[in-house]
């Protein structure tokens, strides 16, 4: 018999310092850029008003940090490398109202556990600077040495006792930029120090102080000229101030890198404020674009918790939607107001015969009809629509849309029941109207067809949404606001499987702790119901139909088509119905819906003959 006796008393002991320092440089060192990034900040603590950084093989060699800040004293020094020593916080209040950048007495503990790490430094009382030398952990000697005012430290072999860790870094290349990224930010948010930042031998930048001129350290270090012309926003309030410079329109980027971000100057990554500014850009930003710049906001200390992740690159903000919906509408304002573009948005309410649509809402009813050449037309096709109704309660059809088009519909006669007649080549069409608010009335030449709202819709829209996935060409719609929906981990390993699909379809999402996905954008034919509703119900059916045996593309196609089709019980307008019409004929299998359901009846002139006895 096994059992735990054989394996003999098993002693619980306190792991030794040393072992716990390297635990812990685990999780705050993760990479070259993390030492580079503690370095820093314990420079910016110091008040140190020049900065000179030297990098060499990507930081895998050396990470060298020159500042004239404060210095350490000479009787300090050694307990500066043992874990949870700081100068910075004393208690717990004090870390509700941190304003410095270490907090935690962790970095340089970490730091010095998993490399061979050199700091020289010395205050302004004394005379001279002590050295200390620290391997893998263990210090190797602390003298003193002749030393300017200020700290020198070197990060030499890091991982070099760490073969896991080092193995796990990705190229030099990418490290590099991971800290060129880090420089980056570091230089952007403090304008008053002068930096320098060489990497590989290649001096990458050297800025002097302009302590009141943030938009030229934006323009010079992000856009390469000092007098890039640039956003500048501003906004002062109690509760939060935002500030910053920001790339207008036609020089924004085609990635997401150009966006810098900071809370109480510290350097952060959010992607709820990441979406607030693009959207604050809205329509503004070509598509496949995002800004660039830097932006600060300035917040109550106690309505940040800093101390959520490590690396502390992550920070909780109390009030995230508000800030987030506050931060939209400033760069909203800012933007438009600086190209004298109205703020306001003009919904305009417009009356049509069954129900009332805002502006906004048509058009995105006419987008979800209409065949896909015209999409871009759509705002001009529901001004020409609607604009007649808005004025003129007469209810008279416009003579024609898009007449350019090279088949143009044509609305040759429109009764006060919605009745259209419509010309495509040489077939014409009337639409009588909708039965049951199910099916859809039309004649064509000598024979009555019957459409099956639903289904003819979920037709066109799984075959759309079969090549646009196909080609990556999908269209989708940014939430206002991203939204955290949490999926139980079976769930969420079929959305493991199906993401990448599912953002070639328009559903854009990136997981966001152990079992939880951040949805940022739906396709555009999904924007009707709630989004999180939506992506479940997506995620279920996917699921169903892979284990069915469906190849998950058309699965994720049938899925989506099913959710935004058309319900029997809605009640659609002649234009729609016959964009429907339209769409239907350009599919390659008009007869069924993905489902095999049928789409359309007909019912000939011979047959109503046969019916009514007269053949
Ligand atoms: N460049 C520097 N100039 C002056 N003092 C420094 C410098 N670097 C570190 N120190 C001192 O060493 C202490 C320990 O630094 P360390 O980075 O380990 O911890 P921290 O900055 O207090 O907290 P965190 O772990 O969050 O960074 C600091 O509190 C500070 O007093
Ligand atoms: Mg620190």
């Amino acid at each position: 018999m096994t059992s735990n006796n054989q394996i003999g008393k098993r002693w619980i002991r306190p792991l030794p310092e040393r072992l716990i320092n390297k635990i812990a440089a685990g999780e705050v060192i993760e990479r070259p850029a993390a030492v580079l990034k503690e370095l820093l900040e314990n420079s910016l603590d110091a008040g140190a008003t020049r900065i000179d950084i030297a990098v060499e093989k990507s930081g895998l060699k050396s990470i060298t940090v020159v500042d004239d800040g404060c210095g350490i004293d000479a009787d300090q020094i050694e307990i500066a490398f043992s874990r949870h020593a700081t100068s910075k916080i004393r208690d717990f209040n004090d870390l509700e109202e941190l304003m410095s950048f270490g907090f935690r007495g962790e970095a340089l503990p970490s730091i010095g556990s998993v490399s061979k790490t050199r700091m020289i430094s010395r205050t302004a009382d004394s005379d001279d600077g002590r050295e200390l030398i620290i391997e893998g952990g263990v210090l190797q000697s602390v003298k003193a040495v002749a030393a300017p005012i200020g700290t020198k430290i070197e990060v030499m072999d890091l991982f070099y006792n760490t073969p896991a860790r080092r193995k796990f870094l990705k190229t030099e290349t990418t490290e590099a930029r991971h800290l060129t990224r880090t420089a980056t930010a570091m230089a952007l948010s403090v304008p008053g120090v002068r930096f320098s930042y060489s990497l590989n031998g290649r001096r990458l930048f050297l800025l002097g102080k302009n302590a009141d001129l943030m938009q030229a350290r934006v323009a010079e270090l992000l856009f390469g000229k000092e007098n890039t012309p640039l956003l500048e926003v501003k906004y002062d309030s109690d509760k939060l101030n935002i500030s910053g410079y920001l790339s207008f329109p036609d020089s924004c980027r085609r990635n997401r890198n150009g966006l810098y971000m900071y809370i109480n100057r510290r350097y952060i990554f959010s992607p709820t404020l990441f979406h607030a500014i693009t959207a604050g850009y809205g329509e503004l930003l070509a598509r496949g674009h995002f800004p660039a710049g830097a932006l600060f906001l300035d917040i109550d200390p106690k309505r940040v918790d800093v101390n959520v992740h490590p690396t502390k690159a992550e920070v909780r903000l109390v009030e995230e939607r508000q800030i987030h919906d506050l931060l939209y509408q400033v760069i909203k304002k800012s933007l438009r107001g600086s190209l004298g573009l109205p703020s306001a948005s003009t919904a305009v309410e417009i009356r049509s015969a069954e129900e009332n649509y805002t502006a906004a809402e048509a058009i995105r009813r006419l987008k979800n009809f209409m065949p896909d050449k015209d999409i871009n037309n759509a705002p001009d096709m529901m001004d020409k629509l609607y604009g007649n109704q808005k004025t003129d309660s007469s209810n008279q059809a416009p003579e024609s849309i898009n007449q350019e088009s090279e088949d143009t519909i044509k609305y040759i006669n429109v009764a006060a029941d919605d009745t259209v007649e419509t010309k495509s080549g040489s077939e014409t069409i009337r639409y009588l109207g909708q039965l049951s608010r199910l099916y859809l009335i039309f004649i064509s030449g000598d024979e009555l067809l019957v459409i099956d709202q639903h289904t003819a819709h979920e037709r066109v829209l799984y075959e759309e949404n079969l090549k646009a996935i196909e080609l990556g060409k999908s269209i989708s719609q940014n939430l206002l606001f991203p939204i955290n929906i949490e999926l139980t981990p079976e769930r969420f390993a079929v959305y493991e499987e199906a993401s990448e699909i599912l953002t070639s379809a328009g559903i854009i999402s990136q997981p966001f702790g152990a079992t939880t996905v951040m949805l940022t954008a739906v396709s555009a034919s999904l924007t009707k119901k709630s989004p999180e509703k939506i992506f479940e119900e997506i995620l279920s059916d996917v699921e169903n139909l892979h284990n069915g045996g469906e190849e998950l593309t058309k699965a994720v196609a049938q899925s989506i088509a099913c959710r935004a089709a058309i319900m029997s019980g809605d009640v659609i307008t002649a234009e729609e119905a016959i964009g429907l019409y339209r769409r239907l004929k350009t599919v390659d299998n008009k007869h069924c819906c993905p489902h095999g359901r049928p789409v359309t009846l007909k019912l000939t002139k011979d047959e109503l003959d046969k019916k009514f006895g007269r053949k």
